[in-house]
């Protein structure tokens, strides 16, 4: 059994892929399928368009899909790996699901625009990689277009996110002249070649030394002159790349392409395969406060719920919910402990997505995700395992941007609007907070704006209650440490608190976000709970 469940976390390679909107995230995801074999032509993956569509369109497609395995994990093979994709969306519905899957990656590769550089969306997600020690690798996407100098983009990726970058390659040309990369870990020339329109076949691909004629003639005197120092330059400015330090969080390989006509995509999965990290031990907290790793291989299975998707089966108030498994081998019907609820409970009838279709699992190992029913028994955030004796680090949480208030439009169906907030609250749909020292109309909170049609579009479908949403003024927030009699606040401010009592500060923009915290020295005003 431990041999086996050791085979099966070697082969395993868990991760998300990260981007701000129009980065390329769809089109990379696709190619990964294209080059597993797993669809015979890039373009045929759907809903591209409809995933920036209203809140409205959005549900009834993930509804028609058979709902959101497919956008929470996706299992294939890739030459002899099993890789979990995660789905990260960087889109308008960003929220904060999003944050909470990408605690579930091992790895994750950050898309990046080469005419756009670090945009908001990946640097918020980058910071959840760096709290969680998640190794980052850099796929600098769209080299067929004019883009910015790679050098520039290096730094900015270095001076933005605050992290170490290694051009593990580099481009020969760029927009209409990207012509290939120079394999800086073998010093080849990889050259491609369109073989079909937009990219929809693979891209044929010829390797040939750095330093022979065949590489000078093909890039030209001039480019061939310029490509040089260029590396050259590179290889005086930095040091050697080591694996240990990618996978410790302190350096991010940095890789040129461009998904769209997969002119780098092949070797970039190639080295993607070799250097993500298989599921490895993750810290948990013990009863007594001490800290635990729990290794996936000698661990009993153990896992975490990272997320719950309601109402599955109309009929039912029931959701499904998301696990990680983070040791062990898991097997349909298994008996597991909810540490939280301190019950048994079985898994049964597990959910997976392998190779495109849905499917109930037999057996799962570390880094693989099984969704199961929910009938009320599971939280965002729950450990589960045999043992019990410890829980995996809460999920972390950001302050919200977008807030709300939400009224039913008919009062005679207050119970039902109840209920369903209750639920979808639960669930970390939305956020509720409560007015601070007295009582009131709850303010409702999100990350995006999309969270908030979802939850209106949401209790009317599931719940029968239509709502009428008032914006409020403030566009951010922040968890206030510190003795909150001494706060000073401003005028335009309010203070709330969160489900668990925690005051927070609303703020109508930066700038009196910025004025607080000059006028209360002595308290910390925290972005991240992580
Ligand atoms: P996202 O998931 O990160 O939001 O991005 P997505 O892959 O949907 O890509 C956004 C747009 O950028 C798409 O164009 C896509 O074709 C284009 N794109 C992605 N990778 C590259 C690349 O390497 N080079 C170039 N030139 N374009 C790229 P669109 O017009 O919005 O959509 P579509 O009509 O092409 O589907």
């Amino acid at each position: 059994m431990i041999e086996e469940i050791q085979e099966a976390i070697e082969k395993r390679r868990t991760f998300a892929i990260i981007s701000h909107p129009d980065a390329g995230k769809t089109t990379l995801t696709e190619k990964l399928l294209l080059y597993s074999g797993k669809i015979q032509a890039a373009g045929m993956v759907k809903g591209r368009k409809g995933r920036k569509a209203a809140a409205s369109d959005w549900m009834a497609m993930e509804q028609e899909r058979g709902i959101s395995i497919t956008s929470s994990a996706m299992q294939f093979s890739y030459k002899d790996v099993i890789v979990n994709v995660l789905d990260t969306p960087g889109h308008e519905d960003f929220s904060e699901d999003t944050y909470r899957t990408l605690t579930a990656a091992d790895c994750a590769i950050m898309v990046i625009d080469a005419s756009k550089g670090v945009e908001k969306q990946t640097r918020k997600l980058f910071e959840v990689c760096r709290i969680r020690k998640i190794p980052v690798l850099t796929f600098i996407n769209k080299m067929d277009m004019p883009s910015r100098e790679p050098l520039d983009l290096m730094n900015e990726v270095e001076n933005v996110l605050q992290i170490h970058s290694f051009a593990m390659n580099w481009p020969i040309g760029t927009g209409r002249d990207f012509k290939g990369v120079v394999d800086r870990m073998t010093g080849e020339c990889i050259f491609f070649t369109k073989l079909s329109h937009g990219g929809a076949q693979k891209a044929g691909m010829q390797r040939v030394p750095l330093a022979s004629d065949e590489a000078k003639q093909t890039i030209g005197e001039t480019g061939y002159k310029q490509l040089v120092e260029e590396l050259e330059l590179l290889e005086m400015a930095g040091n050697p790349f080591k694996k240990e330090e990618f996978l410790s969080g302190d350096v991010t390989p940095v890789f040129f392409a461009s998904a769209l006509t997969n002119f780098g995509v092949e070797p970039f999965f190639d080295a993607f395969i070799h250097l993500a990290p298989s599921p490895h031990a993750r810290l948990a907290d013990k009863p007594d406060g001490t800290e635990v790793a729990i290794d996936p291989v000698t661990t009993p299975f153990s896992g975490y719920v990272f997320k719950l998707q309601a109402n599955m089966d109309r009929r039912h108030r029931d959701s499904m919910a998301f696990i990680r498994i983070c040791s062990g081998k898991f097997e349909r019907d298994l008996v597991v402990k909810n540490h939280r609820l301190n019950r048994e409970m079985r898994l049964s009838r597990p959910h997976g997505m392998v190779a495109g279709e849905r499917t109930t699992l037999d057996v799962a190992y570390p880094g693989d995700v099984i969704g199961v029913i929910n009938s009320g028994f599971f939280s965002i955030g729950d450990t589960l395992s045999i043992t019990g004796g410890f829980n995996f680090k809460p999920l972390p949480q950001f302050q919200p941007e977008v807030f709300a208030k939400l009224h039913t439009k008919d009062v005679g169906k207050r119970k039902s609007f109840d209920k369903g907030i209750v639920q979808l609250v639960e669930e970390g749909a939305i956020q509720m907070l409560r007015p601070f020292e007295y009582e009131g109309d709850p303010t409702f909170a999100a990350v995006g704006r999309l969270q908030f049609e979802v939850m209106q579009y949401r209790l009317k479908d599931e719940y029968g209650v239509e709502t009428v949403l008032t914006p409020l003024p403030y566009q951010c927030s922040a968890w206030i440490l510190g003795d909150i009699k001494t706060y000073v606040k401003s005028v335009s401010s309010i203070i709330v608190q969160d489900k668990l009592g925690r005051p927070m500060g609303l703020f109508q923009d930066q700038w009196d976000k910025q004025y607080c915290i000059r006028h209360n020295p002595k308290h910390q005003f925290v972005d991240l709970l992580a």
